[in-house]
C-alpha cells in the first residue's frame, strides 16, 4: 500500500449566511498517496479551487483537519502557515501568476533561498525546455505555454513532495495544453512526484490514477483508473 502524503478530514468551508450561504466545502474527506496523480473535476463553483487553496495553506477551512506528512496544518499559526506554503507546496496557477518585472530566471529564483539558487533555477528552467536566451526574457515576451513552463519551474525548483495545479492548461490552446500536460505527467511517472490537477476537462482525467468528482462542495465520486492514458494520446 502506498504511503499517504495528505489526509483531508471532514473539511468544511462556508461563505455567506442564511439564504445566500454557499457551501464551498461540505464535509470533504480524502487521502492522497505518495506518487499519485489525482485529478479533481466538477462543475464551475463546486469547490475545486477552494479545496486546493486550503490544502496549500492559502486559505483556511472553517473546520476539519489537513494532515500533511503527519502534521495537522490547520493548527498552524500564521507564520508557520506562511512557511508551510513557501517550503512544502508547489502551486501552479491557471494564469501563471508570474511577476511581470522579473525575467524567467528571476521569477524562478524568487521561490527559493540559500546558496546556489542561480544554478538551481537555471537547471529547472532547462528541465522544462526553457534554457538559454529564454531565461532572461520577461513574461510579456513569452507565449502562454512558455509562461506556464516558467510557473511550473517555479513550483518544481522548491523540490516539494506535493504539487497542486489549478487548471494548468485552462489558458492555453489544445496543442500547448497537451505539451504542459505531458510535462506534468512525466514528473509523476518518471520522477515519482505527487500531484493534484484541477481541471474542467474530463478528457484530461484519463491521465490520472484517480479521478475525484465534486458537486456542491462534496465529493460525489472517486474513480480508480488502473490504466492511465498518456497525455499525447488523449482526445481533447
Ligand atoms: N471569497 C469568497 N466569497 C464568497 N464566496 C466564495 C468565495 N470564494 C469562493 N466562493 C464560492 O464558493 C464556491 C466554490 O468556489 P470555487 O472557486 O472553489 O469553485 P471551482 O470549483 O474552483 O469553480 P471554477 O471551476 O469556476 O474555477 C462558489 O460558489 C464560489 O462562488
Ligand atoms: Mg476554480
Amino acid at each position: 500500500m502506498a504511503e499517504k502524503i495528505l489526509e483531508l478530514r471532514n473539511l468544511k468551508k462556508y461563505y455567506g449566511k442564511g439564504d445566500s450561504e454557499v457551501r464551498a466545502l461540505d464535509d470533504v474527506s480524502l487521502d492522497i498517496n505518495e506518487g499519485e496523480l489525482l485529478v479533481l473535476v466538477g462543475n464551475s463553483g463546486c469547490g475545486k479551487s477552494t479545496l486546493l487553496n486550503v490544502i496549500a495553506g492559502m486559505d483556511s477551512p472553517d473546520s476539519g483537519e489537513i494532515i500533511f506528512d503527519g502534521t495537522d496544518i490547520t493548527k498552524y499559526k500564521d507564520k508557520e502557515l506562511t512557511n508551510f506554503r513557501k517550503e512544502k507546496i508547489g502551486f501552479i496557477f491557471q494564469f501563471y501568476n508570474l511577476l511581470p518585472d522579473l525575467t524567467a530566471i528571476e521569477n524562478v529564483r524568487m521561490s527559493i533561498a540559500g546558496k546556489d539558487i542561480d544554478h538551481k533555477a537555471e537547471k529547472t528552467l532547462e528541465m522544462v525546455g526553457l534554457g538559454g536566451e529564454k531565461m532572461n526574457q520577461y513574461p510579456s515576451q513569452m507565449s502562454g505555454g512558455e509562461q506556464q513552463r516558467v510557473s511550473i519551474a517555479r513550483a518544481l525548483v522548491k523540490d516539494t513532495k506535493l504539487i497542486l495545479c489549478d487548471e494548468p492548461t485552462g489558458a492555453l490552446d489544445d496543442k500547448t495544453g497537451r505539451k504542459i500536460l505531458n510535462l506534468l505527467q512525466d514528473l509523476v511517472r518518471k520522477e515519482g512526484q505527487t500531484m493534484v490537477i484541477v481541471t474542467h476537462s474530463s478528457p484530461i482525467a484519463a491521465i490520472a490514477d484517480r479521478v475525484v468528482t465534486m458537486r456542491d462542495g462534496k465529493i460525489i465520486k472517486i474513480a480508480q483508473n488502473d490504466n492511465p492514458s498518456d497525455a499525447d494520446t488523449i482526445e481533447w
